[in-house]
């Protein structure tokens, strides 16, 4: 036989497996985006504390929550590690989310971020995150059975980088890692530990005023994302945020980090001139105040 003879064949194998292959990847993330079961979230337990519920993505999974019929311990501000051991003494803690999260009012470079910024991110994203982790993890222990959703950052893992909110999407690389690392740790003691990176919705944070199919809205996203609780250490829930993970991973690098860069960029640029003329315009009322 010819070496021709085996050619088409093989090209023909691997064509197909490579097809099949692109074929359950697909149906399966249709699966577990769309068709999946969600967890009874019941199950860990009648109480779930979540962060960061004044507004935004917090507000709307708090009553997403509640209308699976948890009962919730709510908190926001400097409340957090203050008084949250105190709070949940007693209570039948099934989950927790890590949802408060802070970032720069605007993009900037990293030796503009003044030090008080810096530790509130600190402090917000990194800090109260794992102190609530200690605060319930012990009692879920002793249950057998807890989930904990820590809401990371596309930042932080989609991209190859995220210049100008550096600092932000460290502390949600801080996050992911922390996630995935008791997850194992602790996920054959019963604990569901999940870190879920959401792209972009239409919050304060961001200033997105209009959401759409790529900008979520907090409650389309917090619908998926408690679909999710429980499935995956990493995972992003919303299904167009999840297309978005797929066509960032095809780009090359230099690509993204070029086009993030001259993006910020840009708007760090206008935000600097509106911040000058507001503090023009405030010298001058000041001035014509004390004339
Ligand atoms: N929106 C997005 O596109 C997006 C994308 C990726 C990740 N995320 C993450 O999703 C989470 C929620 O963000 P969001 O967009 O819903 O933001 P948001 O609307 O600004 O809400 C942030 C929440 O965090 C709390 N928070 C802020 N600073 C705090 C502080 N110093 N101490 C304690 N709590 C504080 C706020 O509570 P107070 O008002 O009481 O301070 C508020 O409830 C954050 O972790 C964020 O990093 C958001």
């Amino acid at each position: 036989m010819e070496l021709e003879d085996f050619t088409i064949p093989i090209v023909t194998a691997i064509g197909f497996i490579s097809v099949l292959k692109s074929s359950v990847k697909f149906l399966r993330w249709v699966w577990v985006m769309f068709l999946r079961s969600p967890k009874n979230l019941n199950e860990y337990g009648s109480w779930a504390v979540v962060t960061g519920a004044t507004d935004g993505i917090g507000k709307a999974l708090a009553f997403e929550l509640a209308s699976k019929g948890l009962n919730l311990v709510l908190c926001s501000g400097k409340q957090i590690v203050e008084i949250i051991d105190k709070e949940i003494k007693g209570l039948d803690v099934g989950i927790l989310v890590n949802n408060a999260g802070l970032a720069y009012p605007y993009p900037r470079f990293f030796l503009d971020v003044d030090l008080e910024l810096m530790e509130d991110i600190f402090k917000v994203n990194m800090e109260s995150a794992t102190w609530m982790v200690l605060s319930v993890l012990p009692g879920m222990l002793r249950k057998k059975k807890g989930a904990i959703l820590n809401i990371g950052s596309a930042s932080s893992t989609i991209v190859p980088s995220y210049p100008l909110f550096t600092l932000y999407a460290a502390t949600k690389a801080y996050l992911a890692m922390l996630s995935r690392s008791i997850s194992v740790e602790y996920k054959h003691s019963g604990i569901d530990i999940q870190c879920q990176i959401p792209v972009f919705v239409a919050t304060k944070m961001t200033k997105l005023k209009e959401s759409s199919i790529f900008i979520a809205s907090p409650e389309t996203y917090s619908k998926a994302s408690v679909r999710s609780i429980g499935y995956g250490q990493i995972c992003t829930p919303y299904w167009a945020h999840s297309l978005q993970w797929f066509i960032a991973n095809a780009l090359p690098d230099t690509l993204l980090n070029w086009g993030i860069l001259s993006y910020f960029v840009a708007v760090n640029k206008v935000a600097k001139l509106k911040e000058s003329k507001k503090k023009a315009e405030q010298q001058k009322t000041v001035v014509d105040e004390s004339n």
